[in-house]
């Protein structure tokens, strides 16, 4: 079965193509260059150019696999949560062209897809635990046994990433920040600066970084002698710290051995180290994707999509893009079925 999946959600224009779940072709366009003045997405500017890269991505990703839209079984799109000007280009194009060729669509949530993107390398059985860090999320997911999502916890505030760009605004480092913040990083020293690790009264799986953020900047602004590098450093840090704290808390508390965490930030080469070195402690297996997979794809949107075209499911061609979209109900971990 071959299947293209479009995700826009956000910044990147992305295409890919799986034939049985396997990657044939994947295709970014990123835009970093056209928000980087700005410090941030600019979500007109970001859809403005979905429009005009999404056509030709597609037909990157199509000449790459060596296929046709003639060759195609299925279709899948990030259907949200995003940016809902720039997830409609994409979820637009993907239901003509399914409309044009007679072709089941799918409507895929973005972070099912970070969630899956580790199953295009290696398979992950269900149960587990999934930590999704990216520009938008940060939030601990359970797979559950027969299907399906639960939230076991989640940011309430700024996402993970999000802090990461905040910090790197402030440093004058642009956008996107998470990259740059960890490359002068490893120039500094990352308890030369003491921040707090805030925890949120009451809800051990929670996570909140506004209070980091503040701490960095009254740092910032007190210490005018502290090295950029310093204070790089000292926040990656706290936000790892934190990160892996949460994720050590819930594996003790779903009691599971395997841990998944996706999404753009995973690619912070600190973060990969100190959550191997947590779930060695633990007794749990590590799964994180490879660089190319935790920032936005559509592979990993291409492959939710499959396993559901793959079950004769589809949506239809009435679908809308939601800019909210939960990806479950929040559960408390307690009352967790296995
Ligand atoms: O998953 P993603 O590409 O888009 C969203 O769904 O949000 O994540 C983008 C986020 C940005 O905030 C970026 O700064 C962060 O991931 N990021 C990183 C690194 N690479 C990307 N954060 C920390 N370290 C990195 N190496
Ligand atoms: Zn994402």
């Amino acid at each position: 079965m071959i299947v293209l999946g479009v995700e826009t959600s956000c910044d990147d224009t992305c295409a890919a193509v799986l034939r049985d779940g396997r990657e044939l072709a994947s295709v970014v366009a990123s835009q970093d260059e056209v928000h980087a003045p700005f410090g941030g997405v600019v979500p007109e500017l970001a859809a403005r150019n979905h429009v005009v890269h999404v056509g030709p991505v597609i037909e990157r990703a199509l000449a790459q696999a060596g296929v046709g839209f003639e060759d195609l079984d299925g279709i899948a799109a990030t259907r949200g949560p995003g940016l809902v000007g720039s997830l409609l280009v994409g979820l637009g194009t993907a239901k003509a062209i399914a409309r044009r060729r007679g072709l089941p669509f799918v409507g895929v949530h973005h972070v099912e897809g970070h969630l899956l993107s580790i199953a295009l390398d290696r398979e992950v059985e269900r149960p587990f635990l999934g930590l999704v860090v990216s520009g938008g999320h940060s939030a601990l997911y359970w797979a559950r046994p027969e299907g399906g999502w639960a939230v076991l916890g989640e940011t309430r505030d700024d996402a993970a990433g999000e802090a990461f760009d905040k910090a790197a605004k402030l440093l004058g480092l642009g956008y996107p920040g998470g990259r740059a913040i960890e490359r002068l990083a490893t120039g500094g020293d990352a308890h030369a600066i003491a921040l707090p690790r805030p925890r949120v009264r009451g809800a051990a799986l929670d996570l909140s970084f506004s209070g980091l953020k503040t701490a960095l900047w009254q740092a910032w602004r007190d210490s005018p002698e502290a090295l950029p590098a310093d204070l790089a450093a000292s926040f990656q840090l706290a936000v790892v710290e934190m990160l892996v704290g949460a994720a050590r808390r819930a594996v003790r508390a779903t009691g599971t051995t395997r841990l998944v965490v996706c999404g753009g930030v995973s690619a912070n080469g600190a973060l990969r180290a100190a959550m191997a070195s947590m779930a060695a402690e633990e007794g749990a297996v590590l799964l994180v994707p490879p660089l190319p997979r935790c920032t936005d794809n559509a592979s990993m949107i291409a492959y939710a999509g499959w396993l559901r075209l793959r079950a004769g499911e589809n949506d239809a061609l009435d679908l809308n893009a939601e800019a909210d979209l939960p990806l479950g109900p929040r559960v408390d971990v307690g009352t967790l079925d296995g």
